[in-house]
């Protein structure tokens, strides 16, 4: 049975106050739900929140792992205000990568994105890889890629479920070995449209993963979807 992955992207949002509402909500209705083993749920928040998140996982058993936002691609030392992989890796699995929102407002390039997908597997942090197409440059050693297109993103207008799992087929061609996801306005209504079509791999979702409930739900209907 092919592992599905279930990304959330917190983005620059919540303050350590409102994560700990989301989690008692979060933790309430996730213990109801027969997670299986070959249903990964990755929580992506940004670095504030991290040592909090990883410290209820553990004590609480919380059925996800922890990811990061950002890493920076470069080493430890002389860069004020950069957070590197090292540092990440004591608190997160995994990272996102490419995201289109940090492509366009913060103009960060295929070449540096290449760099911090190498500096985050140096230190053996997982890399979910964001891509805007199929010609999208991927780096080697990328351990997910989410394929994410950038119109789709935050406008409530998820791309057609057949029309990315073409893409996502393309994409494949030259990456056989890695689960490719699809991401863009998914929520608990379309979801089932995208995990039907055999290529797509799981979803990453930004908006929906911000509400306890409304995330819960859509965990739901691909539990749902298995039986
Ligand atoms: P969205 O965001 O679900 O709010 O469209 C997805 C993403 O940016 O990863």
């Amino acid at each position: 049975m092919k592992t599905v992955f279930i990304v959330g992207n917190w983005k620059s949002n919540k303050t350590l106050e409102e994560a700990k509402i989301w989690l008692e909500d979060f933790d309430k209705n996730v213990l109801s739900l027969p997670i299986v083993e070959n249903q990964k749920i990755i929580i992506c928040a940004p670095f504030t929140l991290l040592g909090y998140l990883k410290e209820e996982i553990s004590t609480r058993k919380l059925p996800f792992a922890l990811g990061a936002e950002n890493v920076s691609a470069y080493p430890p030392g002389a860069y004020t205000g950069e957070v590197n992989a090292r540092q990440v890796r004591e608190f997160a699995d995994w990272v996102i990568i490419g995201h289109s929102e940090r492509r366009i407002k913060l103009g960060e390039t295929d070449e540096l994105l290449e760099k911090k997908a190498k500096a985050a597997k140096e230190e053996n942090l997982k890399v979910i890889f964001c891509v805007q197409n199929a010609e999208t440059p991927i780096p080697q050693s990328v351990d997910i890629i989410a394929y994410e297109p950038t119109w789709a993103i935050g406008s409530g207008k998820a791309e057609n479920a057949e029309q990315a799992s073409q893409v996502i087929g393309k994409i494949k061609q030259n990456f056989s070995n890695l689960p490719v996801i699809y991401g863009g306005s998914v929520d608990p209504d379309n979801i089932l449209g995208f995990m039907k079509t055999g290529n797509i791999d799981g979803v990453i979702v930004g908006g929906v993963s911000l509400e306890p409930v409304g995330f819960t739900a859509l965990i739901k209907r691909i539990i749902e979807n298995k039986d």
